[in-house]
């Protein structure tokens, strides 16, 4: 039998095994000191002056709803082309999410579409750095400030990325990550939340922490909040991948540059869109095109049998299941998004993915694309 390459893997090390037990140790389990570390940690990486640790991506996601005020009859214009989680969040609060389509080539947002979608219901932008490629936030901030909205972003697969010179995370918006343990930095699960001010990082630890009040008393609850904490174990573990992250990155960064080599002939394959000036990728998935009238399932069928595990990224959400029945959401409504979902294939990806294994990738794909 052929060994299975994985789509991902975390890369832990002994650091991480040496911060994890230090918590353990320490018998502070959760809201202790670790959190604390891996909340000025990661500000400090994100070039925001506050972070609070939450226990997902979809946590701080709906927390980031709470923030902006968001409840029922409201609307958030969001990209239909990512996780569930990005959209799911206004539902949470009882709001509307409205897909405007992607621009083909980024896969964000077209701030177009989203300029489009606005209505007098609508309160708030939700961009999403799609594979940790930055969506246009400038045009977005400005289509924000005419009509009044909100903006929160969507950061879960982009830490490390890049935004016209300017970390993702620095915007002064809320701006949410997430850590599971196929992303560029794990803390098993959990998130984060980036925000500009005291004021709304006091907030977000009070909600996700049962809403309790300022004045450190267990037992008031000045707010209706929630459990999404992170717990000191996870954060210890979170804490060793940012000491480490510039190596991470680089590894990942050097193994999609090996794969961009190895598909260069290729043919019926487009890569991931490089890097510009103002946008600079983390690297998070490897997510190619296939060519359109590919058989996509038969690709991935004659992957499999070769031992290379592969996923088609992302369905679009207004398709899934849930949302055609809720919304009447249906194939034609959103075409860029669409024609994404129908022709993107996730390769295995990961920072340690050794060159052998990529070679053996890449044929394969070869071979089944034959
Ligand atoms: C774009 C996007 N949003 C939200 C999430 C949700 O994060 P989590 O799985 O930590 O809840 C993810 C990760 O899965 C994601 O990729």
């Amino acid at each position: 039998m052929t060994r299975t390459i994985p789509l991902s893997a975390p890369w832990i090390d002994g650091r991480e095994e040496e911060l994890v037990l230090e918590a353990l140790r320490s018998g502070q389990l959760s809201l202790g000191p670790m959190v604390d570390r891996f909340e000025a940690v990661l500000a400090e990486r994100v070039g925001s002056p506050y972070v609070a640790a939450v226990s997902s991506g979809t946590a701080g996601l709906h927390l980031c709803m709470r923030l902006a005020g968001i409840g029922p009859g409201d609307e958030i214009v969001t990209t239909p082309f990512s996780f569930v989680a990005s959209a799911n969040c206004a539902l949470y609060e009882g709001a509307t999410p409205v897909f405007a389509d992607v621009d083909p080539q980024t896969l964000n947002l077209d701030p177009a579409a989203v300029e489009a979608a606005i209505t007098p219901l609508t309160k708030a932008i939700l961009p999403v750095h799609i594979f940790g490629y930055p969506a246009e936030l400038d045009e977005l901030e400005a289509i924000a400030a005419r009509h009044g909205l909100a903006i929160v972003e969507d950061a879960c697969e982009a830490l490390g990325a890049e935004y016209r010179g300017r970390p993702v995370g620095s915007s002064g918006r809320p701006a949410v990550f997430a850590f599971y343990p196929n992303k560029q930095m794990t803390t098993g699960e959990g998130g984060a939340v980036a925000v500009a001010s005291e004021e709304e990082w006091a907030l977000l630890k009070s909600l996700s922490n049962q809403g309790r009040s300022d004045s450190g008393e267990w037992l008031t609850h000045a707010r209706l909040g929630y459990n999404y904490r992170l717990d000191d174990l996870s954060a210890a573990l979170g804490l060793a991948q940012l000491e480490r992250l510039d190596e991470i990155l680089a590894a990942r960064a050097e193994v999609a540059a090996r794969y961009g080599e190895l598909l260069a002939p290729v043919d019926g394959v487009e890569p991931p869109l490089a890097d510009d000036a103002e946008h600079r990728r983390s690297w998070f998935v490897y997510v190619v095109r296939l060519a359109a009238g590919v058989d996509r399932n038969g690709i991935m069928a004659r992957l499999a049998e070769q031992g290379v595990a592969s996923k088609p990224y992302l369905p679009s959400i207004h398709l899934q299941p849930f949302y055609r029945e809720r919304f009447g959401y249906r194939e034609g409504m959103l075409p860029a998004s669409e024609d994404a979902s129908a022709r993107s294939l996730a390769l295995p990806f990961h920072a340690r993915l050794p060159a052998g294994d990529q070679e053996r990738v890449v044929e394969a794909l070869r071979r089944a694309l034959e």
